[in-house]
């Protein structure tokens, strides 16, 4: 066997010995409340897609519109001839939408992660990042090289404790804002609080937050944060806003800032045209029609109020994990849900920690109530065989 055969072999079998071998499923539908599979439809509860917004007329016809003019690549970086006209109407309305002075469009929250740290950070600096935080999080401090302190789970107390005694004068605090393995909020006041005592910087990671807290506004404005409380926020739009791409939002300085030094800016092919216009229209329907963020909400209160009696984690948010355990029995509720119409994959480590494998259940604006009592019903027949 070749070394590269070596390799290959030890990561497969070590996957499938564990139960965490990963498999690919192609849908032939668009996301929403129902999606397609090999064929069959089922109810889906496993898309980020928290409006129903993916395939919304408005979206799909933006994107359409905007193809006409501006083709469907943008053809080069930003830097070179790849922004449109489209990228900075969609820079302007996010910046203005979130009461900040500026936005810049990313190909993705993971390289506007990437982008910010490694251009922000400096090896010789310390960094305080929340033990769940993303994986795109994690990857971005270590590629900054700093010295990193992983404290407990949103526990302000935990982190003071590690500012006190941090030598370092200025000091990053990096967190998910809404996180997106167990759906609770990060103490953000409380972290801006700690940050101005100590002389530390946050960066949050909005990236489930935004288009769902506040109207759509994010974390930040629903903690009530201003921009030099907050100064760094990332958000996507591949979630709630139905689309896909990123941006960091915050003060004209910082993004000029990041145009010098944001590698996975510079380097980076610009989003295509077609899909900023399509973001474009995802925000203009936050703004208009508050009926989504209604819809959601009621979703959300219900699922929670007929779940009762399963392992939920404290989220009010439209991520609501169910706790399994053990990575076996969290594939066999997952499989017993589909055989049933229910679309819900199974999140096992390193995803999430060993011993909390979980259904990480997504509620949408676009559900009926009777697919979320359908649901509970299941899952509770379910859990109850294990
Ligand atoms: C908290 C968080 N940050 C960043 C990302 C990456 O965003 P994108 O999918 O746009 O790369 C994700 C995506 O899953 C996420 O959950």
């Amino acid at each position: 066997m070749s070394a590269l055969e070596q390799r290959i072999t030890s990561i497969i079998e070590e996957t499938k010995s564990n139960d965490r071998h990963r498999t690919l499923e192609s849908t032939t539908s668009g996301q929403g409340r129902l999606i397609t599979i090999n064929d069959t439809e089922y109810l889906n509860f496993t898309s980020n897609d928290y409006l129903g917004l993916s395939s919304h007329p408005n979206l799909t016809e933006a994107a359409y519109a905007a193809a006409l003019t501006h083709g469907v690549g943008s053809g080069a970086s930003a830097l070179l001839s790849g922004r449109s006209s489209v990228h900075e109407a969609l820079e302007q309305r996010l910046a203005s939408f979130m009461k900040r002075e500026r936005a810049l469009l990313f190909s993705s929250g993971y390289l506007a992660n990437l982008g910010v740290a490694s251009a922000l950070i400096k090896r010789t600096d310390h960094v305080f990042s929340d033990e769940l935080n993303h994986a795109s999080l994690i990857d971005a401090i270590s590629l900054t090289k700093a010295s990193y302190t992983r404290y407990r789970h949103v526990d302000t107390k935990d982190l003071e404790d590690g500012l006190k005694a941090c030598e370092n004068p200025c000091p990053w605090i990096i967190t998910d804002t809404l996180f997106s393995m167990d759906g609770d909020l990060a103490p953000l006041q409380e972290i801006a609080a700690l940050a101005s005592k100590y002389n530390a910087t946050v960066i949050g990671d909005d990236a489930h937050g935004f288009g769902v807290l506040a109207g759509g506004r994010g974390a930040a404005a629903a903690c009530s944060l201003s921009q030099a409380e907050l100064p760094i926020q990332i958000v996507t739009f591949g979630k709630a806003l139905g689309t896909s791409g990123a941006a960091v939002v915050g003060s004209g300085s910082l993004i000029d800032a990041l145009i010098q030094r944001g590698r996975t800016f510079i380097y980076d092919t610009a989003p295509p045209p077609m899909i900023a216009a399509a973001t474009l229209a995802s925000l203009e329907l936050l703004e208009t029609d508050k009926s989504i963020h209604q819809r959601l909400f009621t979703n959300v209160t219900k699922f929670r109020a007929l779940s009762k009696n399963l392992p939920l984690l404290n989220s009010n948010s439209p991520i609501q994990p169910v706790i399994i355990g053990s990575d076996s029995n969290a594939l066999f509720v997952a499989e017993q849900l589909r055989a049933n119409g229910f679309y819900v994959r199974a999140i096992r480590p390193p995803t999430v920690p060993p011993g909390t494998s979980r259904l990480r259940l997504c509620i949408s604006a676009a559900h009926k109530p009777e697919d979320i009592e359908g649901l509970v019903d299941t899952l509770v027949s379910t859990m109850n065989r294990l």
